[in-house]
């Protein structure tokens, strides 16, 4: 992998990566990452994200969760996707260690049904967190809250400026949040998003693929600037971060 902007024509090493893609030493920062094809479909075929990423977008995950305190994410994607905990691995270990990271990521799932399957709520190296509201049944709740702290942030709605407070209170500071787009669209509209890692994978797909936001128009749409281009094979591996 090489940077195109700022250019260099050396090959970036892993731990280039990992300090290219470390977050601020200081305050809450939400960074979300996607994977989409040139035409701006967020899903494949298979109507998963998985089939549009590479082996370099795979490192490229696996390095931004590597370097966060937590993983947001809609639980919509949890269940197509089928998400687990995020798993310890040697490399993942030794990079928190460098950067003074206690174990983890640890999952967030946002959820208003908590219809959230069991094996997303333990088994990981740090507890996953379910972030809901009041309206959500108190039935699933409450048994959901003997596995799993149980976050809520608004009434009918998660609000998501509220999360982000409420989880930065509890020492989630380096914030991921993996989508979809239905939650992506709250993360935007909240003003809250402070950047965002985009891979653009080299396909033109066409079809009716969910785009990186789903809802109503952002107005004024919200603006942010280039701050990094890596490249390779072809893909683009873009950063994007508000002033
Ligand atoms: N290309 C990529 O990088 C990428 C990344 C992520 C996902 N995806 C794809 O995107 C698709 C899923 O996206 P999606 O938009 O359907 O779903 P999503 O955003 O993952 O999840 C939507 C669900 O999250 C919960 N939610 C979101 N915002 C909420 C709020 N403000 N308050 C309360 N609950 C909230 C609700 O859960 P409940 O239904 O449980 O109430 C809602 O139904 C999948 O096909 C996935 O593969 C692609």
């Amino acid at each position: 992998m090489q940077s195109l902007f700022p250019g260099s024509s050396s090959e970036l090493s892993y731990e280039d990566l990992t300090e290219l893609y470390d977050y601020p030493s200081h305050g809450v920062w939400v960074r979300a990452n996607f994977v989409s094809t040139l035409d701006g479909a967020v899903q494949g075929a298979d109507h998963k994200s998985g089939s549009l990423s590479s082996k370099a977008d795979k490192r490229v995950l696996g390095l931004l969760r590597s370097v966060a305190d937590v993983v947001v994410i809609g639980a919509n994607t949890a269940r197509v996707e089928d998400y687990q905990p995020v798993k310890s691995t040697d490399r993942r270990t030794h990079i928190r260690q460098r950067l003074g990271l206690g174990p983890g990521p640890a999952m967030a799932v946002v959820s208003r049904s908590l219809d959230v399957d069991a094996a997303l709520l333990g088994g990981g190296t740090a507890p996953t967190l379910v972030i809901t509201t009041e309206s959500s049944p108190s039935d699933r709740r409450a048994q959901i809250s003997e596995r799993a702290p149980v976050i809520i942030a608004g009434e009918t709605s998660v609000d998501f400026a509220k999360a982000v407070d409420l989880l930065a209170e509890q020492g989630f500071a380096r914030i991921l949040c993996e989508g979809g787009p239905t939650l992506m669209h709250d993360v935007v509209s909240s003003g809250r998003l402070d950047e965002l890692c985009l891979t653009w994978t080299p396909v033109i797909a066409s079809g009716n693929a969910l785009r990186l936001t789903d809802g109503p128009a952002i107005k004024p749409p919200y603006q942010l600037h280039l701050k990094q281009l890596l490249e390779e094979d072809g893909e683009l591996f873009a950063r994007y971060a508000r002033e």
